[in-house]
């Protein structure tokens, strides 16, 4: 055991060194040669051949009829197509191959449309528990269309049998077409083939095969099928080929987005085809990239098989259901003639965007979703996937981390001086130091020798502690927690399955708990139960890094795809859902560590569609430049575009050591992000707010509390996400659908509808800043109120103390506006509310208030008003969600105290004078006050003193 134990050391020893050693290299760029190039996949290889070759045989076809007319090999069996309730059912088969393979396309409520596929009779099972693992109820609850809505018509077009599914209780005009010969898809939306699948004919199926005998020959097609290496990493492939590729494309549309993570632009360049292509595919497969490169579409932390397509009229989206490894070309179409079949001769040209998508193994399981409004297709997806669900209120304050607070007096010293500053903070993190040895679940007891005396210190003020839990294992027989996972057989096993597989990382050797096991994710919650957990209190949480999961000494730092999961599983099947699997487990444990339960807070670095069920992602490891603030903003913009909402950059940058200019525009930044963070490598210098000095801790002090003040403001965005899927911050082209062009705009974003952030990403303050202020709106300044009418394009000159960002005339944003420590201590503050006026005097706007931490909001315990303002009078009614409980009486008692206490009208024109305020049946008189005013159209009503739980009206006059 001693032995065990020092060789473990040794090895923690080695690997420290190796890390200083990285880490010596901040600054250089990613070590490309740790991570495959597409040219070094063998799946992607052989699809990229098969692609080349029908694109090739096409071509010799000529130009009258699309390539995919003939070149597919892939056609529908005669007579296999029927509909079966809401379900049209087809048999598919490669010409030469002869294995038939079952389609089964479902309709579902609100015109989505799924399709799933494999061989008609499998040798042996695919992987098919993605599905289990991300839908809403594990699909088993799916809303189908009735049956009866939907009719079958089949017809010869042209010599080629067409099966047309109509849709009547969806978009009137939405119907589904199913191409024969080939094999070929339209989505028609609105009379317009919109999304085509094998339109181009890539579609290609590796059906499951018996491994060739000794003297077998492989086939050509099937290069590195049965065993692939890369460097000194061999993957033995037991089940051979079996990946899958198709064409999806989007037909009238030139932007797609989403698809994270990778560090692009917003809008999604082409992979091919143009001249400033990326030379490579998209990538999503989960991995931990050391000092990643910015523009490029190399694999990040998280995958979320999530596209979406805008054009200024519809918004429309793909969600590709895989696990594996997948990979994704996009190619643009400027002039192309695709859905061909319909308008085969009628030389419609339009522009289209073509993607390629393939995984390694699974089913493949696709939905389409129609839109055509982006809240449409947020309500799609949100049914596909569930919805944000309203965090703990104090995770949207500001978390102050480092890797790492070095004890127990340095976490209280932090504290206190954010105190002595007057910077507001909710959550002191600490990052993998804290434990012992790197034993998650345990102290370093020489430097947290009381850490529930320290989180009831930190609790006083309303402060919470969160502690890093990373997957990784230390194997130690005398690790209880390593003990009891080996004892119970909870960990993943070899590619033998003979033992528990081993890998490195920041412990030494580890083994990783297998979650795919519900018995062992079951295990792992219990783990950060309170009676299970030392030294945690209520109010610690979790962060879950190092989840992809990185394995420093594995291929491309992670797993080996070969090795075994619960159910003899291979690791390749769910690589992408691994570190969502933990994510569950640990917001599980901790949800269910108090009764009655509260709402957890887990941050996690890997993600994959469904993560946002349980709780917030940061981008990784970024460094401490210019570029990488940039590159923040498109990649916290694609998450929330693919439902990732609750999302942020370490603030100030990872690796190297921000100037304080840079740390004061990141925290300018962050402020914006809906999770925020500051981070820091533990090789650089201290920089807490206050390490800067004058001016800059009074510039980050303002942005904080900047933050603070709208805290109301982010809390009802969240819940509006809650229910209706819709993403907390937005591109410019969600919020101005017809501006066409701001549909690639990535520089600035909006938060919310009412807010737009034109950050400041540069060094320089003397050069000013263009903004475009989009739409026939007002717009104001929200520091100086001054106003804007757009559509605009103007320079704003810009001092290191401003950010720029303007309220969008129309909208009611509610603030808390008293100075405390902690969101936890605002709680009960009274509410502002800045009316900002549209074109024609009206605005609109919400309030939601709950008790920030428990359920008790599922069964009415809260406060949602709509705010209206016309004709000079603004009225505060509940929202229809509000319903009447127990629960609800006992909310509003706890509020009975909380009021308005201030009311600012930004852009009235007419000088008014009073106040009429309409509450319980009583009227008031209030004297309007432009004193303090900050421009000549603002007025302010002070204390109008209605209570935020109540119905009230005030007229202006
Ligand atoms: C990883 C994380 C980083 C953390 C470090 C040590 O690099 O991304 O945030 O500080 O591990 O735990």
């Amino acid at each position: 055991m001693k032995l065990k134990r020092s060789k473990s050391t040794l090895v923690s020893l080695l690997f420290l060194a190796a890390s200083v050693s990285l880490l010596a290299q901040v600054g250089l760029a990613v070590k490309q040669e740790d991570f495959k190039t597409s040219e070094q996949v063998a799946f992607y290889q052989r699809h990229r051949a098969f692609a080349d070759g029908v694109a090739k045989e096409g071509q010799l076809l000529g130009k009258s009829i699309s390539a995919s007319q003939t070149a597919s090999p892939y056609s529908v069996l005669q007579d296999s197509v029927y509909l079966d309730g809401h379900t049209l059912v087809a048999s598919v088969q490669h010409g030469a191959d002869k294995v038939p393979l079952k389609l089964n396309v479902s309709f579902l409520e609100h015109g989505i449309v799924r399709i799933r596929g494999q061989e008609a009779n499998p040798l042996k099972p695919r992987f098919d528990d993605t599905q289990k693992h991300v839908l809403r109820d594990g699909g088993a609850n799916l809303k189908y269309a009735s049956a009866d809505s939907l009719s079958l018509t089949s017809e010869v077009i042209n010599g080629q049998t067409v099966h047309v599914v109509a849709f009547k209780d969806a978009n009137s005009t939405a119907s589904f077409r199913m191409t024969e010969r080939p094999w070929s898809v339209e989505y028609v939306l609105n009379n317009k083939p919109s999304i085509l699948l094998n339109s181009k004919g890539l579609f290609h199926f590796e059906h499951l095969r018996e491994r060739p005998g000794a003297d077998g020959e492989v086939d050509g097609e099937a290069d590195g099928a049965w065993e692939e290496t890369f460097r000194t990493w061999k993957d033995t492939k037991p089940r051979g080929p079996e990946s899958f590729g198709l064409d999806i494309n989007f037909s009238g549309f030139e932007h797609v987005y989403g698809i994270p993570e990778h560090a692009s632009p917003l809008s999604l360049k082409s992979t091919r085809g143009d001249k400033d292509a990326y030379s490579q595919p998209y990538r999503l497969y989960n991995l931990d990239v050391f000092e990643h490169d910015l523009d490029s579409p190399m694999a990040l932390y998280g995958s979320i098989p999530f596209m979406v397509a805008h054009n200024a009229e519809s918004t429309v989206g793909v969600f590709w259901l895989n696990a594996a490894e997948t990979w994704i070309d996009v190619t643009r179409d400027k002039s192309s003639t695709l859905g061909n079949l319909f308008r085969l001769g009628t030389g419609s040209k339009e522009p289209s965007v073509s993607t390629h998508w393939i995984s390694e193994s699974g089913v493949m399981d696709i939905f389409l979703l129609p839109g055509p409004s982006t809240a449409d297709l947020y309500r799609q997806y949100a049914e596909l996937v569930e919805q944000t669900p309203l965090p703990r209120s104090f995770a949207l304050g500001y978390h102050q981390c480092r890797w790492n607070y070095l004890d127990q007096a340095d976490v209280l010293a932090v504290n206190d001086k954010l105190q002595e500053h007057g910077i507001p903070y909710d959550v002191i993190w600490l990052d993998i130091e804290h434990t012992d040895g790197k034993r998650y679940f345990t102290w370093d007891s020489g430097k947290f020798p009381d850490p529930v005396a320290m989180q009831q210190k930190l609790a006083y003020n309303g402060h919470q502690l969160v502690n890093v839990v990373d997957p990784h294992i230390k194997r130690d027989t005398e690790y209880p927690i390593w003990k009891e996972a080996n004892d119970s057989g909870y960990f993943v096993k070899n590619r033998e399955g003979t033992d528990n597989f081993q890998g490195w990382c920041w412990p030494g050797d580890s083994s990783w708990v297998d979650y795919l096991n519900p018995e062992a994710a079951a295990w792992i919650s219990k783990q950060f139960h309170l009676d299970k957990y030392n030294g945690s209190t209520p109010n610690l949480f979790v962060w879950n890094d190092m989840n992809e999961p990185s394995v420093f000494n594995g291929p491309e730092i992670t797993m080996d795809k070969d090795i075994k999961h619960h159910g003899g599983w291979e690791h390749r099947d769910l690589h992408n859902i691994f570190g969502m699997l933990y994510h569950k487990a640990t917001a599980d444990g901790l949800r269910t560590r108090e009764s009655p339960a509260k709402r957890p807070f887990v941050l996690s670095r890997a993600y994959f569609a469904g993560s946002q069920r349980y709780g917030a992602v940061w981008t990784g490891d970024n460094a401490a430049n210019w570029e990488h603030l940039r590159a923040s903003i498109p990649m916290v913009l694609s998450n929330n575009v693919a439902g990732m909402h609750f999302v942020g950059a370490d603030v100030g940058g990872f690796f190297g050591n921000p100037t304080p200019e840079l740390m004061t525009r990141w925290y300018q930044l962050g402020i914006w992000y809906p999770f925020f963070r500051a981070h820091a490598h533990i090789d650089t210098k201290r920089r807490e707010p206050w390490v800067f000095g004058e001016p800059y801790l009074t510039h980050i002090r303002d942005a904080i509390r900047e933050r603070y003040r709208l805290l109301p403001y982010w809390y009802t965005l969240f819940r509006e996400a809650s229910l209706t899927g819709m993403p907390l911050v937005r591109p410019m082209w969600m919020e101005f659908p017809k501006e066409t062009s701001m549909f690639a705009e990535d520089a600035s974003f909006m938060v919310g509808s009412a807010i737009l952030v034109v950050p400041a990403t540069d060094a320089d303050t003397s050069t000013p800043i263009d903004v475009r202020l989009p739409a026939q709106e007002n717009w104001y300044d929200m520091r100086t109120h001054a106003a804007y009418v757009g559509p605009l394009k103007r320079q704003f000159a810009l001092d290191l103390a401003t950010t720029l960002v303007f309220a969008r005339g129309g909208s009611i944003v509610p603030t808390r506006e008293r100075q405390r420590g902690s969101s936890e201590l605002m709680r009960r503050d009274p509410i502002t509310l800045y009316v900002y006026v549209s074109q024609t005097g009206t605005a609109t706007g919400k309030l939601y208030l709950d008790d920030g931490e428990s359920y008790n909001y599922q069964s009415g315990a809260f406060i949602e008003r709509d705010l209206s303002f016309a004709n000079a009078k603004l009225t505060s009614r509940p929202s229809p969600h509000t319903v009447s409980s127990p629960e609800q009486v006992d909310f509003l008692a706890a509020m009975s105290k909380v009021r308005v206490e201030r009311i600012v009208v930004v852009g009235m024109r007419n000088a008014l004078t009073n106040a009429a305020v309409v509450e319980n049946g009583q009227t008031r008189n209030i004297a309007l006050t432009y004193a303090g005013s900050k421009v000549d159209s603002e007025c302010v009503i002070r204390d109008p003193a209605v209570l935020v739980g109540n119905d009230w009206e005030i007229l202006l006059s």
